[in-house]
């Protein structure tokens, strides 16, 4: 083969570990596109994503893009010119659904919080009331590390005539996603995240009332690739599949047999893995000085965001973490760039394994001695589950 990547061992912020099992089901042979066999497939991995997503939406599918594919399908069907769309900025991904919402011709309405924090709930709820035909918001901020909680908005946004939704790419498998129990109107989420398959599909799924806003638009989604109602008349098998796009066949392998292995696990026990490798990590990079930046109650769990300490060379531990180690994790993006790490803790990352090998990395580059924090982690690791609710 002309291209052999090296080993590399993914703690970034996508893509992450893609298991063995992934990759050989990638490796299968193309079959097409409108093979009945095929079409098996996509009915189990419809049923496999509505059971991630935690919902009986019967619009459930992986779109044929990454996750930034999945925002620009969200906007394209269910806001229309002149819709007014609340939206949640703390970071960067909410920075970018508020502009594709301009894109798409809607009067925005943004509620902010400090880049690092939560938004208010109350906050999005009072301008859902001030009139708004949706309200988007990112679940899981990977720019920062924080993890939106969305209790009861639903009912605010529902009593205000508003869709509600939103951004599940990092926080799908990895963290409570219960989007019927939310009431959740739509939402997308990316392959790479704590799903592990290759980058390059948009889990997606759509409830009643946001497929009634799409019947009755003034206008067609002004991309025709994204028209859900089309991308629907190929992968809802009712009435027969109609080609609508040549679908991605092999990747469509992949995410079945990654799903397979969130349902072999148990989805709540994977969130409570994910929790507890959070938890373990986060206490021994504080022992190499790496404080968290999110607060107790809005961490992400599968992106731990640290702050770096005075002195550290950003660029430079992480360039010799990967060329050294072979490990890859991400640096700060916009106001954090330079001054934090993001560390994924997705899939086959949230595991005690590579976690020990990041943590002796980083102490040898940060002149360290490693036992402290490799004590933490494994104290962390062997740390009973806390018995709290992990809903949220
Ligand atoms: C929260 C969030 N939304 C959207 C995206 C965009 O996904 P992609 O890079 O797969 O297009 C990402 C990617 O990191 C993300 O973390």
């Amino acid at each position: 083969m002309s291209f052999a990547p090296p080993p590399r061992l993914l703690l970034g912020s996508g893509p992450s570990p893609v298991p063995q099992r992934v990759l050989d089901a990638l490796a299968q042979p193309t079959v097409g596109h409108l093979d009945p066999v095929f079409g098996e497939l996509m009915e189990e991995t419809a049923e496999l994503l509505r059971a991630a997503f935690r919902t009986d939406n019967r619009a459930t599918l992986p779109l044929s893009a990454t996750g930034s594919g999945g925002m620009d399908a969200l906007v394209a069907n269910f806001v229309e010119p002149g819709d007014r769309v609340v939206v949640g900025v703390n970071g960067l991904f909410g920075e970018r659904l508020a502009d594709a919402l301009r894109r798409a011709g809607a009067e925005v309405v943004r509620v902010e919080a400090d880049w690092g924090r939560a938004l208010d709930l109350a906050d999005l709820a009072a301008a859902a009331e001030a009139g708004a035909d949706a309200v988007c918001v990112v679940h899981g901020e990977t720019s920062t590390g924080v993890c939106q909680p969305l209790d009861g908005l639903a009912e605010r946004c529902r009593a205000a005539g508003a869709l509600l939704l939103v951004d599940c790419v990092t926080s799908l498998t990895g963290q409570p996603v219960l989007l019927d129990e939310w009431g959740v109107d739509a939402a997308f989420s990316g392959s790479q995240k704590c799903l592990n398959a290759p980058p390059g599909l948009a889990p997606f799924t759509a409830g009643e009332r946001a497929l009634a806003k799409l019947r009755g638009r003034h206008t067609p989604p002004r991309s025709w690739f994204f028209d859900l109602s089309l991308v629907l008349g190929y992968w809802d098998g009712e009435g027969g599949r109609a080609y609508h796009h040549t679908a991605p066949v092999n990747m469509i392998y992949a995410l079945a047999e990654a799903l397979r292995l969130v349902a072999e696990e148990g989805l709540e026990a994977r969130w409570e893995r994910h929790r507890r490798a959070h938890e373990a990590l986060r206490g021994a990079l504080a022992q190499l000085g790496l404080e968290r930046l999110a607060c107790d109650g809005e961490e992400l769990w599968p992106l731990l965001a640290v702050a770096l300490p005075d002195g550290v060379d950003d660029s430079g531990v992480r360039a010799a973490l990967l060329s050294e180690h072979g490990i890859e994790i991400s640096g700060g993006l916009g106001p954090l760039a330079g001054r934090a790490w993001r560390v994924g803790v997705m899939g086959e990352g949230a595991r005690p394994e590579p976690q020990e090998r990041l943590v002796t990395a980083l102490a040898a580059l940060l002149r360290r001695d490693p036992a402290p924090a490799l004590e933490a982690l494994e104290a962390g690791w062997a740390t009973a589950p806390a018995g709290a609710s992990i809903m949220r």
